[in-house]
This record gives C-alpha cells, sequence and structure tokens, in this order.
C-alpha cells in the first residue's frame, strides 16, 4: 500500500457484535466484549500505516432504543478502553475526539472521555474519533440550527452560504481537510448507511465484508484496505 493508494479518513461502522455472540450461544452483550478487543488492533494498524483519521460508529442515535442492561455494558467497555488505552495512544501521538450527542452519556463515561480528550489533544499522527449517540441526521440539523441563529443575529448573511459554510458547522470540522471519509468499511455484511456520516461519505469508497465484527482481524482489514487501492476514484471527471 502506498502513500497514493492509503485512505486519509476511514470509517467503520462496527457491526455484526449480536449475532456473533448469539450465532455461539452466548448474551449478546459477550458479542460486545469480544467487538471491543478488534478496536485496539485496528487502530494501532491504521496508526502504523499512515491513516490520518480514523472515525468508529460506536453508538447510533437509534441504539438509545436498546434495553439498559445492553448500554450498561457498552459505556462499561468504553470506560475500560479508555483506561487500558490512553497511554499508548498519547505514545503514538493519537488525538482523540468524540462526534455525537454524548451529552446523553452516562456522567462517569463522559467524565473519562473528557479527561482522555485532555490529555491526547496534542496528539500530531492520527485522529481517531467515536461516534458516540451519533447520527447524521443530528449532526446537520445541528448545523442548520447554528446557520440559522447566525443568520438571525446579523454575523451571517444567507447569500453568503456556501458549502464550506455547511462544513465548517459539522461536528467533524476539526478534521479540517480530512473531514470527508475516503473509505467507508461496515461489517456483518449489512450494506446501509444507518445514518452515519451523510454529508462527510459523498464521495466515499464502500465495502462491505461478510465478516462480523469480533471476527475482522487486521489480516482482514488489509485485504479491504488492497479493495480500495485498486478503485478509480474519478470524482465526477473523466
Ligand atoms: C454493533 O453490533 C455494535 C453496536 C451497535 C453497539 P450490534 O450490536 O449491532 O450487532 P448485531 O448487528 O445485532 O449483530
Ligand atoms: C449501526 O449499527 C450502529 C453501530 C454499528 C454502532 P446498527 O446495528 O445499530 O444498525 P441497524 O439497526 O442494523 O441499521
Ligand atoms: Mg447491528
Amino acid at each position: 500500500m502506498t502513500a497514493s493508494t492509503l485512505p486519509a479518513h476511514i470509517a467503520i461502522i462496527m457491526d455484526g457484535n449480536g449475532r456473533w455472540a448469539v450465532s455461539r450461544g452466548y448474551p449478546r452483550f459477550y458479542g460486545h466484549i469480544r467487538g471491543a478487543a478488534r478496536v485496539r488492533e485496528i487502530v494501532q494498524e491504521c496508526r502504523t500505516l499512515g491513516v490520518r483519521a480514523l472515525t468508529l460508529y460506536a453508538f447510533s442515535t437509534e441504539n438509545w432504543k436498546r434495553p439498559d442492561e445492553e448500554l450498561s455494558v457498552l459505556w462499561t467497555l468504553l470506560r475500560k478502553y479508555i483506561r487500558r488505552e490512553v497511554s499508548e495512544l498519547k505514545k503514538n501521538g493519537i488525538r482523540l475526539r468524540v462526534i455525537g450527542e454524548w451529552s446523553r452519556l452516562p456522567e462517569e463515561a463522559r467524565r473519562e472521555l473528557g479527561a482522555a480528550m485532555e490529555t491526547l489533544a496534542g496528539g500530531q499522527e492520527m485522529d481517531l474519533v467515536f461516534a458516540l449517540s451519533y447520527g447524521a441526521r443530528a449532526e446537520l440539523t445541528d448545523a442548520v440550527r447554528k446557520i440559522a441563529s447566525e443568520c438571525e443575529h446579523g454575523t451571517l448573511r444567507s447569500s453568503e452560504i456556501n458549502e464550506a459554510t455547511v462544513e465548517s458547522r459539522l461536528w467533524t470540522s476539526e478534521l479540517g481537510r480530512f473531514s470527508d471519509v475516503d473509505f467507508m468499511i461496515r461489517t456483518s455484511g449489512e450494506r446501509r448507511l444507518s445514518n452515519f456520516l451523510l454529508w462527510q461519505c459523498s464521495y466515499a469508497e464502500f465495502d462491505f465484508p461478510d465478516t462480523l465484527w469480533p471476527d475482522f482481524t487486521v489480516q482482514e482489514f488489509r485485504r479491504c484496505l488492497e479493495r480500495y487501492g485498486a478503485r478509480k476514484r474519478r470524482f465526477g471527471g473523466i
């Protein structure tokens, strides 16, 4: 994989934890535990390869519909991940960001996430972005609200609104020139976006491996990247 065929921003919908567990006779939460272990490997691999931004869909606005017991396992796993990984992430120059309505998360999870983001704020090598309580429609609605409010206050004129105006009000704006997704992977064979990064994926390449997230190895990730490298991205040109 050469630098020119390596996606700068990879987004992953980590799907299939529940099915992985149930097909083995385990409760669904066990799939989340096994899935969390994969996060570490994929983050490390992206950093080694020189990927600039990795966005992981960990929890959608729609996932609030799930039973409380499942949600509490997810928050516990998130906190464990942060505690275990912060020093390694720091050593590797990785900056941690969160997109989504994460003020809805339980307080301890928010506190630990906030502290980890502060610790990792100086990371220059790669952005690791967790999408937590994230929904693209909520993000776009929020951007519209911000723009409308600026117009109301007279700090923005409607005639000046362009694509950059919208982009800079999205939650991904901190990623700067890497905010567009180059490569979107969804595991588990589902072929849908489930409300993930609608604006940012306008020109993304997509890959849908059948593998369930807890089985998604670095080797398989590399095969996805090879398929990406073989694509011709034309962006409307010839
Ligand atoms: C993805 O796995 C993880 C989260 C949504 C938190 P799922 O829990 O959706 O697993 P399946 O799709 O039911 O197998
Ligand atoms: C999308 O997966 C969200 C995450 C993987 C975090 P879901 O499993 O919630 O999506 P649907 O319900 O299959 O569309
Ligand atoms: Mg799912």
